[in-house]
């Protein structure tokens, strides 16, 4: 692993009407990735966005494009999605679809591997092909909604799963999601976060850059 945390704001609360600006905003702060969340009111309940906003959001920036699939069937959407620009894609183990056909498939278009758990799923449900993955996305709230707040029950799945990484060899990131700020985003570096995932508490505030510092500094000074 390699010591520097990433920091991906979630678009999912920035201001629409302006998404370009507001990515470029986190840009120039110094995000790492931006993270997209694409929800099909199925598998979770609120609806977002499709590949054709992913194409133009691609248009803004170089950063890593970093989409979250919430939906069910997620094999359905990976070739959309490459196509329109992600790099890496992530689905959730839980939706009804076969995960290592799903994995496959995402490799096939070159991109970056990714499954995520909510929070109620044990790591169980994917240490058969953890090492066939690049990042695991732990959620730390329920899954649909921005805003929410963080849930400390999930930091000792974060120390697990750092454990069985170490313990196996295996080389994939972990990546945690909800309600990180610039007091959460530390508890889970601690136990050994390697990406950061940040919606509201970034484009809630007037100053998004001011906001993104500060998330960086928290880890910088105490990671
Ligand atoms: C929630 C999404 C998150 C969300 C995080 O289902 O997956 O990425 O945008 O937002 P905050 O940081 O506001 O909890
Ligand atoms: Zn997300």
């Amino acid at each position: 692993m390699d010591s520097k945390i990433l920091i991906a704001p979630s678009i999912l609360s920035a201001d629409f009407t302006c998404l370009g600006k507001e990515i470029k905003s986190v840009e120039k702060a110094g995000a790492d990735w931006i993270h997209v969340d694409v929800m099909d009111g199925h598998f979770v309940p609120n609806l977002t966005l499709g590949p054709v906003v992913l194409h133009w959001i691609r248009k803004v920036t170089s950063l890593v494009l970093d989409v979250h699939l919430m939906i069910d069937q997620p094999e359905k959407y990976v070739e959309p999605f490459a196509k329109a620009g992600a790099d890496s894609i992530t689905f959730h183990c839980e939706a009804p679809s076969n995960p290592r056909e799903v994995i496959t498939l995402i490799r096939k278009y070159g991109k970056n591997v990714g499954v995520s758990l909510r929070p109620k799923t044990p790591l169980s449900a994917i240490a058969s092909y953890l090492h066939k993955v690049d990042l695991v996305l732990i959620m730390t709230v329920e899954p649909g909604f921005g805003g929410q707040k963080f849930m400390p029950e999930m930091l000792p799945k974060i120390k697990e799963l750092k454990s069985f990484i170490k313990e196996k060899n295996l080389s994939c990131k972990i990546e945690v999601d909800g309600g990180i700020n610039k007091e959460t985003g530390i508890l889970t570096v601690k136990e050994g976060a390697d990406i950061l995932v940040a919606g509201n508490s970034i484009f809630s505030q007037k100053s998004r850059s001011n906001a993104l510092k500060k998330i960086r500094s928290s880890v910088d000074k105490n990671g």
